[in-house]
């Protein structure tokens, strides 16, 4: 099957979070899979420090986003060597070093999806399924059921917290009014953001985790489009992530300070001294050592944090490195935390994939205390090198973090419910009472290691849904329910 994947973030192109890991590595297994897989993303200025080599791609054409047509370059690049990247240009648009935050990204991202539109033509390569991925790719079904050769088209959520929300003024000037009024005649009145465009037009919706994919259909997680994803059900599908084995594999990792693997366990000693060092504590193997690498707002659990931290600093002897960007609050109160207890709490505000490494090799846990969590990539991470996860069982980490039971024996890692900074705390004490029963714990930290975590599983989840999509989609064509 032909494939065109369709995101903002492609890792290490161009990485902010979890969307460009899954970006990545997905394809790259689907192809492993026998599949012709190619990925288009716009061409951002830092892509061109990473990018090995870089060549012209198809002829020039040109789109519009709310402008008059304008010229569109493609460059092709490759991942892993082998894996077509088509780099989508625009001077106006993407000639600049940030992913997100410019004021103009609800343009910017409306080009590039009409964009993509001309790659099949540009560069004579018609694929079967058009993969579109969060809300800067979610006009992209749409359109693309209105070519006279039309793919499938499947609309990937990957988080429901953002939207690309627009007002009435930036919907006239984009031609997107009239979506909006035929699915009013046809009873679905859609919330004016990008994201309800794909999930209302896709052949099928998928999000990164079963459990996301029912939390999303209430109230609680569904972010004001549950009316719509209900509208949907049918046709949405949950697959959980897998993490890129090669990049995070503790026996060959070059970032972390010694490779280990389950016969010589003992080197992630050396790597948890090497993170004390850094993180300014005293270098001491009997306490537990926390990781955290997360972005730092209320979705990751700061919140809930700030207020646990005095009984986890109180009733364990743990120690906590956290590393990441987010809210400026947060920022503050991390590093005043730090200030305050040098011996106990350390923050780096940054992305730092080095450090990143570090901790997930040197921490013997790793804690995520999400208010909600599409799918979550770092527990399994963390379990990959042997760091034991604390969660809130919610999305992902419900279903890939197992609770223990009293005596280790079963489960992955420490859960907890409530969304409460007190069952936050229990969890972590709970953790570091685990940490003291070393028999019990070496177990742990070897059945956690053992987990197979790979995209393989999921990838092939992926074919059938392709496979579903162009069957869903050849049978909506002939009812005429999608294209002109
Ligand atoms: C988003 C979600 C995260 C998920 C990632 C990749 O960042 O917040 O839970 O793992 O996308 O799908």
């Amino acid at each position: 099957m032909k494939i065109l994947f369709c995101a903002a973030e492609v890792s290490p192109l161009a990485k902010v979070g979890g969307l460009a890991d899954v970006v990545g590595s997905l394809p790259g297994a689907l192809a492993k899979l026998g599949h012709d897989v190619r990925i288009a993303m716009p061409h951002y200025t830092i892509v061109d420090k990473v990018a090995r080599s870089r060549a012209p791609a198809g002829r020039p054409f040109t789109a519009s986003g709310l402008r008059e047509p304008e010229p569109v370059v493609v460059e092709s690049t490759t991942l892993n060597g082998d894996l077509p990247v088509y780099l989508v240009g625009n001077d106006r648009y993407f000639a600049r070093q940030a992913v997100y935050g410019e004021g103009d990204d609800l343009e910017r991202f409306l080009f590039f999806s009409r964009a993509v539109l001309g790659l099949p033509e540009a560069l004579q390569w018609r694929p079967d399924v058009v993969h579109c991925h969060d809300w800067h790719a979610a006009t992209v079904p749409m359109w693309a059921h209105k070519l006279a050769i039309s793919p499938a088209a499947v609309f990937t959520v990957h988080n429901l917290a953002y939207q690309g929300a627009f007002d009435h003024n930036f919907m006239a000037a984009s031609g997107l009014r009239e979506e909006f009024v035929r699915a009013g005649e046809k009873g679905m009145q859609l919330p004016t953001n990008m994201m309800a465009l794909g999930i209302y037009n896709a052949d099928l919706v998928s999000t990164v985790s079963e459990t996301y994919a029912q939390e999303i259909l209430t109230p609680e997680y569904g972010n004001g489009l549950d009316p719509l994803l209900n509208y949907r059900k049918d046709r949405l599908r949950g697959i959980v992530n897998g993490i890129d084995y090669t990049e995070f594999d503790p026996a060959t990792d070059p970032l972390i300070a010694s490779n280990y693997s389950l016969e010589e366990l003992w080197r992630k000693g050396v790597n948890k001294t090497a993170l004390q060092k850094r993180a300014g504590f005293p270098e001491n193997d009997k306490v537990p050592l926390i990781g955290m690498v997360t972005r730092l707002d209320e979705q990751k659990g700061f919140d809930i944090l700030e207020k646990a931290i005095g009984a986890i600093l109180q009733e364990t002897s743990a120690q906590l490195v956290v590393l990441g960007k987010g809210r400026e609050v947060y920022h503050e109160l991390m590093q005043r935390l730090s200030h305050e207890f040098p011996d106990r709490i350390a923050v780096v505000i940054a992305f730092d994939n080095p450090l990143a490494h570090l901790i997930y090799a040197g921490s013997d846990l790793f804690l995520m205390p999400s208010r909600f969590e599409p799918c979550g990539l770092g527990q399994m991470i963390a379990m990959r090198y042997g760091a034991v996860p604390i969660v809130r069982k919610t999305g992902g980490l419900a279903e890939t973090v197992p609770d223990l039971s009293p005596d280790l024996r079963r489960g992955r890692g420490f859960v907890f419910e409530r969304y409460e900074s007190q069952a936050l705390a229990e969890a972590v004490k709970r953790a570091a009472a685990g940490f003291v029963q070393k028999d019990a714990w070496k177990q742990l930290v070897e059945r956690d290691m053992q987990t197979d975590f790979s995209w393989e599983a999921s990838a092939r989840k992926y074919v059938a849904v392709y496979e579903e999509a162009v069957r869903f989609h050849r049978g909506d064509r002939a009812k005429g329910k999608t294209g002109d």
